[in-house]
């Protein structure tokens, strides 16, 4: 049975521009209303060129920004941080992973402390405790024990945004968002990263919604697509509809503007997915 994990209704966000010397304050919608929902275990693209709205959607749905109108729920419970802060319990359900691997560390702490910061902050968990789940993350993406005790400065991009998904996965969330998180790396690292995270939300039933600008990256992760121009939803539809059948003029045009990446071993590791499912795992 199909569960919705997070639900949003009309979700509108105003930013007010400051005004200057020669002109008034202005108020800039950057989200006009927009619907979207993701259920359990699956992947919900959301797609757009710079500008359009996707990390304003990405830092309300993270409980990091308010909406300015509009109804969030996550997990069945509504969400609205403009008047009551989130509960830590709430805070907890969402995580983000951001595009920049160089800004969102700290460079003073070492890798093994990124990790146990939230188990630090959020649960009662003993220092072994703590050590233990770290290592296991840390593991989980690929890296290893010898990892631990170095500076996110000593590790490539990619390494890094594994450091990072290790971090937004260890108090266990039910929503992942991936704001553009291959997009500051080289092509042949962005399909090690797909792969990761495909590899990660087979294993743990794990929900994304993954912003990107770039088609070609969301086409062999994703199992629904929103596209979004100027603040609003202008197409949405699952992969193969939008893939094989773009409706609307705007999608057609992000088509042509996307370059193919290097996604054979993502392509591969979908097919292999689908004859799995079609011999009935
Ligand atoms: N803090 C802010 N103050 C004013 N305008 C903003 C702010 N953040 C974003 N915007 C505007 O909102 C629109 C959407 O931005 P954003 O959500 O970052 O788009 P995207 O992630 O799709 O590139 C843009 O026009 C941007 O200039
Ligand atoms: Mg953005």
């Amino acid at each position: 049975m199909s569960e919705i994990v997070a639900e949003g209704k009309n979700i509108v966000r105003d930013y007010i521009v400051p005004g200057g010397m020669f002109h008034k304050a202005r108020t800039v919608r950057a989200l006009k209303g927009v619907d979207f929902s993701v259920e359990r275990g699956k992947t919900l693209a959301l797609v757009g060129e710079s500008g359009c709205g996707k990390s304003t959607l990405a830092r309300i749905i993270t409980m990091i920004d308010a909406q300015t109108d509009g109804e969030l729920t996550i997990e069945g419970q509504k969400v609205d941080i403009s008047g009551t802060r989130p509960t830590p319990e709430q805070r907890r359900k969402v995580q983000i992973v951001f595009q920049n691997p160089y800004g969102s560390l700290n460079p003073r702490q070492k890798v093994g402390d990124v990790l146990m910061e939230p188990l630090l902050l959020n649960t009662d968990y003993s220092a072994t405790d703590r050590r233990d789940r770290a290592h296991d993350l840390l593991k989980k993406v690929g890296l290893g024990p010898e990892h631990f005790d170095r500076y996110p400065h000593m590790f490539s991009g990619g390494q890094r945004q594994r450091i990072a998904i290790a971090r937004a996965l260890i108090l266990n969330p039910s929503l992942l968002v991936l704001d553009e998180p291959v997009s500051a790396l080289d092509l042949s690292v962005q399909a090690q990263i797909l792969n990761l995270l495909a590899d990660l939300q087979d294993e743990f039933n794990l929900t994304y919604i993954f912003v990107s600008h770039d088609l070609s990256v969301v086409r062999y992760i994703c199992d629904e697509i929103m596209v979004m121009y100027f603040g609003e939803v202008v197409e949405r539809g699952s992969r193969d509809q939008v893939f094989t059948d773009p409706q609307h003029a705007y999608t057609q045009t992000l088509f042509k503007a996307t370059p193919r990446a290097d996604v054979e071993s993502i392509r591969a590791r979908l097919a292999a997915k689908q004859a799995k499912m079609a011999a009935g795992n």
